[in-house]
Order: C-alpha cells, then sequence, then structure tokens
C-alpha cells in the first residue's frame, strides 16, 4: 500500500450520533485495529462490538457523549500501530486508546499509553506479557495461558498422553505452547513434538506431515483465525488424520464463530476451549447478538473479537459513570480495577492486580444445529486467572 492510501484509511475519523457535542461534553477513543489486510475482521469484529454497545446504551456515560477516532493499522504492523497511537493522542487528542487485535501492535502501542497517559483497553491481543508493558493497560479479552490450561487438564482427564504442539511462531502461538507443555506434562503427558508456523503465509503441509510422523493421540492447535485456519482444516481433511485416529485439540481461536461456517463441515467434532461461544446460552448474549445484527448487518457473525470490542466499551461506559465523566487517567484506571460486569460470554471480572480479565473457560464441541455449525458449550471451568502471571 503506498504512503497516501495508508494515510487515508488510517484517517478516517468517525464521530457517532447526529451533530458534534461541545468539546469539553465528549470523551475521545482512539479505536486502533486491523481494518484492511489478512487480519481485517479482527478490527471489523471489535468495532462492530464497540457500536453494539452504543446501540444498546447510548452513547453518554457520566455526562460524557463517546466519540471515535478509528486508525486501521493495516495487518501486524508495531511501527503503524505506534504512530497512529501516537497521532491520536498529539493530533486527535484522544482520551482512550482502545482496540487491538494482533500482540504485535499492542506491544508497540504500550509504551505510548506510558508516556502520554492514557488508559488503553485491549480487546483481543492475547499475550500474557501485554498487560505488563504499561500501567495503563486493561484487558478485556482472554489470554493464550488462560484458554490454554483448561484445554491440556480436559485432555489429560480424556485419556490423552501423547501430544505434539503446532502453534504460530509469534507471542500468543508460543505463550499457548508454553502453556500446554507445562500443564500437560505436569498432569503426566508426553510432548512427542512442537513445531511453530510462520505468521505470514504458512505453507501447513509439511508441518501437518511432521506431527503425523510423530505418532501422537492428538495435536495442540494454535492459529490466528482466518485464512490460516481454514487452511489448517483442510490440510487436516486432506492428510487423513481424522481417519488415522490423530485428534485436534485447540484454543477457540481455531473454531472461530466468525470463519467456522467457512471451515466447513470437517470441524464437527472438533473440542476447544474459549472464553465466548456464538452459542453461549443467555439472556445477555441473546441480546447482544440481536442487537449486534441490527447495527452491523448480518455479512459477519459475531465472534469473541466482538464480545471484546462490546465488553472493552462496556468497561469504559462503566468506568466514565464511575468517575463521574472525569477522564483522568489514574482515575479511570481506578474505575477499571476490580471491576465485574455482566458479558454476553457470562460474569467477568478485572483483577485488580494484573489489570487483566478473570473469566469462565468453557469445553466445546463444533456441532450442527438448526443447520448452522456452532460451539457447542458442555463443560466449564470458572474463573480462571492468566496462568501466566
Ligand atoms: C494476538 O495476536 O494476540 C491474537 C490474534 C488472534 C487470536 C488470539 C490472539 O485469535
Amino acid at each position: 500500500m503506498k504512503p497516501a492510501s495508508i494515510l487515508a484509511a488510517a484517517c478516517l475519523v468517525l464521530a457517532l450520533g447526529a451533530g458534534s457535542a461541545a468539546a469539553q461534553g465528549t470523551v475521545k477513543i482512539g479505536v486502533i485495529a486491523e481494518f484492511t489486510g489478512p487480519f481485517a475482521d479482527y478490527g471489523t469484529q471489535i468495532y462492530n462490538g464497540m457500536k453494539t454497545y452504543i446501540k444498546l446504551n447510548g452513547d453518554t456515560f457520566g455526562g460524557k457523549k463517546v466519540e471515535f477516532v478509528v486508525k486501521d493499522t493495516t495487518g501486524a504492523s508495531p511501527e503503524l500501530a505506534k504512530r497512529l497511537a501516537q497521532d491520536a493522542v498529539t493530533l486527535d487528542k484522544v482520551d482512550i486508546l482502545a482496540g487491538f487485535g494482533l500482540t504485535p501492535n499492542a506491544l508497540a502501542t504500550a509504551p505510548v499509553a506510558t508516556e502520554a497517559k492514557k488508559p488503553m483497553v485491549v480487546m483481543n491481543a492475547a499475550t500474557s506479557v501485554i498487560t505488563k508493558q504499561s500501567p495503563y493497560v486493561v484487558r478485556l479479552s482472554h489470554t493464550l495461558p488462560q484458554d490454554t490450561m483448561p484445554m491440556a487438564q480436559w485432555a489429560l482427564k480424556n485419556g490423552i498422553k501423547r501430544a505434539f504442539t503446532l502453534v504460530s511462531d509469534y507471542g500468543p502461538g508460543k505463550d499457548a505452547e508454553a502453556q500446554f507443555v507445562k500443564t500437560f506434562t505436569a498432569g503426566g503427558g508426553e510432548i512427542v513434538g512442537s513445531v511453530r508456523t510462520p505468521l505470514a503465509n504458512p505453507e501447513f503441509a509439511p508441518f501437518i506431515q511432521r506431527a503425523t510422523d510423530s505418532n501422537p493421540q492428538a495435536i495442540f492447535v494454535f492459529l490466528p483465525p482466518g485464512s490460516q485456519t481454514i487452511a489448517f482444516i483442510k490440510g487436516y481433511e486432506e492428510r487423513g488424520l481424522k481417519q488415522a485416529g490423530i485428534k485436534i485439540i485447540a484454543t477457540g481461536d481455531l473454531t472461530d464463530d466468525g470463519v467456522l461456517e467457512a471451515m466447513g463441515d470437517s470441524t464437527i467434532g472438533l473440542i476447544t476451549t474459549f472464553h465466548y461461544s456464538f452459542a453461549h446460552d443467555s439472556p445477555e448474549n441473546k441480546a447482544f447478538i440481536k442487537a449486534y445484527a441490527e447495527t452491523n448487518g448480518t455479512k459477519l457473525r459475531p465472534n469473541f473479537m466482538a464480545a471484546g470490542g462490546y465488553d472493552g466499551m462496556a468497561a469504559i461506559a462503566e468506568a466514565l459513570k464511575k468517575t463521574k465523566g472525569s477522564t483522568d487517567p489514574d482515575a479511570l484506571m481506578a474505575a477499571f480495577k476490580g471491576l465485574k460486569l455482566n458479558s454476553p460470554r457470562g460474569a467477568i471480572m478485572i483483577d485488580p492486580e494484573t489489570r487483566d480479565i478473570v473469566q469462565t473457560v468453557y469445553v466445546r464441541r463444533v456441532e450442527k444445529v438448526n443447520g448452522q455449525l456452532v460451539n457447542v458449550e458442555f463443560d466449564r471451568f470458572p474463573d480462571v486467572k492468566d496462568p501466566g502471571k
């Protein structure tokens, strides 16, 4: 992309609601996320989730009207993400930074949050260490160790003793691998091999072959959802792993609700652990799904990133109510700590010590229900903290 078009994509400024409120009556949120390129659904889902919260709850909290300044990182682009965050703070005068689908973009922005003293609300990026990079980071999504530990425990309980790990070769993948190996071996399991696949354009066939050759009972997988998870499942199907009796176990990133239909029926029966399912049976989730479709149309099915955007916006709204509209960064951070919300995923809490999320992790199986592929929850691990801390 040419610099001019990056700028054009990055400078989309969007105010919700009619007319512009007086400057002192608004709170500006810089939404920095992936809106174009191979991860375009990440930013779109996050922002759709934020807008869904506004649709259901209005746009004014603690007397302040919310205004969004949206900036596109165009993918995993740490330098661009950092510059966009600096622009948001210095030129657009945002009060809060939000968004962040991908870890590299969140990690690059954390020093800007510290320097400018702006709360940074992470709505997906899930590498454990992100919250440690700035006292102004709070996370409303998940961490890979948090979703992985229950998977390793469930596998051991269900007779899996020999596993191979296959993860994407960057922060969340390395976190998932480390946690799986730790919990699985501590419980008596054996790791028969491990591979890490490149974040950009991986070719899965040789990796799947290596996994098959080491004859595991199961392959534990973390891949960022989208074209990669579609390609991986295709390879799994084509290379006859299912027929060979090799199971796939994974965090729910693999069976992302937004991508599941595109992956097709070969996903049926896959077991994953995760914090959000489109099929989660609760009044809060039903209201969320209905409002999401009314706000954003039905092209995308809301997924965990949409839930992260929705809950991140809910946390900002609750914090503003507590501070009575003050955007003082330390007052907002104090308001985030210990915050409890009834999320579409269930009850969630922000750990006051770590500013990271505490939540139920569900065990789910892909099933076809009323003609739709969904992740049906059938077991749960309540109140899971990030074990990486
Ligand atoms: C991340 O980059 O932190 C990330 C991306 C996609 C996921 C989870 C984590 O599904």
